[in-house]
């Protein structure tokens, strides 16, 4: 009898433990903001004072964390697989190698973080741009899988900062002229929160506005500047794109099609300071957004709990190497993009040089969602980034590609069009040590010794001796399309 009694109190025990232990264990809710063409190199994170109070102070900044490649769909498919664009094979913004239909065709709708993190016991929202090639018209030719709730920007009005065009779960397409686009997805964002907020579970949301990414007409091909609301009209006015060493300079750089680029003219400079500025007042709406966010969570007392994650999918430079506006380079200014983290056990108010990239953003989230078992069966080319600024290890180096044309953007882009631009490289860095190196379709290489020449002014690379240039697909160049 005292043995069942004192077996019976055992169990309680143990069964009071594993509630303690589940509760120790609750699964932590993930915010992930991602932006559009934002850069780091350029320092537009230096005009957020939101970011830098609510994420920044309150939790890590990732000084070297690198797209894979520096286009809109095939980082953002990278993003949401944690796999290398070369395995995805998502290499363009539009079929045939790109876009959502690829990434449908590709297996990737059933394939990827927010349907993971759904079978792992999430509910998933997500509002604002997706993937590039979402349309008015396939937007439902599948629905996009792993969502609880879900409000795309589809094309052709993505980049229409005055007249988004949004699907709600899949619901016939709404119009919203005269909206600015960034607070329409603040506001949905909003909602979003309150709905997962109150169904009580952990959640994922991701929210992914167009800024500061160039306005684009898909009728006429033609990209400007970003456009902003009245209300931050007037800021930034005589704030101009860093005057670098490798801005506009005095010899050409790179190789390919960029060795050959005449300097930029007077206009074409101004042009750019011009567009810098459109782009720091487009980021503004989204510094109160995240202020909007935190307050939020914090009056839900769920901001201890809440993991923020603030990146872009690509960089973008201006005038440096004497290129007009744009990304798909090789660069430090395309590849070298913002990741900031708070949360639970994030170092605050800190940052570092550990690498990374968005090949390792899906393994981060599913590690932190699921602990080890989240990283098992998803075919993962990266792993968890440590968010623990005191532990060591990690990767020292970034595989980077790119495949197919760049795209420059604005108006003194308008007739320019850049074949092979097809390359791999990779940006290796540690203590003593930092380089970048890439090969490219038309055989050429290059190589900065970045702590030396940090500005990838000198290209140490020797030529190849042969002549006779590898084939690729690229020296037959693929009709212009749509910036990502
Ligand atoms: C990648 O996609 C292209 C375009 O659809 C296709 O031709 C190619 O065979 C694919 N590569 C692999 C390895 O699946
Ligand atoms: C606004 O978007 C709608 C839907 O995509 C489109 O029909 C309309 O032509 C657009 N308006 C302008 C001014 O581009
Ligand atoms: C690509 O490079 C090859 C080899 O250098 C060259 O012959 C070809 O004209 C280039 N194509 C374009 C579109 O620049």
């Amino acid at each position: 009898m005292s043995s069942l009694h004192s077996l019976l109190r055992s169990l309680c025990l143990l069964f009071l433990l594993l509630q303690f232990t589940n509760a120790d264990r609750k699964q932590p809710n993930i915010i992930l903001i991602l932006t559009d063409d934002q850069d780091q190199k350029l320092q537009s994170l230096d005009y957020m004072p939101l970011l830098k109070k609510y994420i920044a102070d309150q939790g890590t900044t990732f000084n070297k964390h690198y797209c894979t490649v520096s286009i809109c769909c095939p980082s953002r498919v990278n993003l949401l697989t944690g796999r290398a664009a070369h395995n995805t094979n998502v290499t363009d913004v539009i079929p045939p190698f790109g876009g959502y239909p690829k990434f449908i065709a590709e297996g990737l709708n059933e394939n990827n973080l927010p349907v993971w993190l759904q079978q792992a016991g999430y509910n998933t929202y997500y509002v604002g741009k997706y993937l590039n090639g979402h349309t008015l018209d396939n937007y439902n030719k599948p629905l996009a899988k792993g969502f609880t709730g879900s409000e795309f920007l589809l094309d052709p009005s993505t980049y229409q900062y005055y007249n988004a065009s949004m699907s709600r779960n899949g619901g016939i397409p709404v119009n919203y002229p005269g909206q600015y686009s960034n607070d329409l997805v603040a506001n949905k964002a909003y909602d979003f929160l309150d709905d997962a907020i109150a169904a009580g579970k952990p959640f994922f949301l991701g929210i992914a506005p167009i800024g500061p990414h160039s306005e684009f007409q898909f009728a006429t091909l033609e990209a400007s500047a970003p456009q902003y609301p009245p209300r931050h009209a007037n800021l930034f006015n005589t704030i101009t794109v860093p005057r670098t060493p490798n801005f506009n300079p005095s010899t050409p750089g790179g190789t390919s099609w960029i060795s050959t680029l005449p300097p930029l003219t007077p206009e074409a400079l101004a042009y750019g300071d011009t567009f810098y500025r459109a782009r720091l007042r487009s980021l503004q709406s989204i510094d109160e957004m995240i202020e909007s966010l935190t307050l939020r969570l914090n009056t839900k007392k769920l901001l201890e709990n809440t993991y923020i994650i603030y990146t872009s999918d690509n960089g973008f430079h201006i005038s440096q190497h004497r290129l007009p506006p744009g990304k798909n380079c090789g660069f430090e200014e395309d590849i070298n993009i913002p990741l900031l983290i708070r949360g639970p056990g994030v170092s605050k108010g800190v940052s570092t040089q550990k690498v990374s990239s968005h090949t390792d953003i899906a393994p981060t989230i599913m590690s932190l969602a699921l602990g080890k078992n989240g990283l098992d069966g998803h075919g993962f080319d990266g792993k968890p980034i440590s968010l623990d600024i005191k532990e060591e290890g990690g990767s020292d180096s970034v595989n980077i590609e790119y495949w197919g044309r760049a795209l420059p953007e604005g108006d003194f882009a308008a007739q320019l069009f850049y074949g092979n631009n097809t390359y791999k490289a990779v940006r290796i860095m540690g203590e003593g040590y930092s380089y970048y190196y890439a090969v490219w379709c038309t055989n050429e290489r290059e190589l900065y010794d970045m702590l030396a020449d940090p500005y990838q002014l000198t290209n140490l690379a020797l030529p190849i001796p042969s002549p006779n240039p590898v084939p690729s697909p690229s020296s037959t160049p693929r009709t212009p399309s749509p910036p990502s």
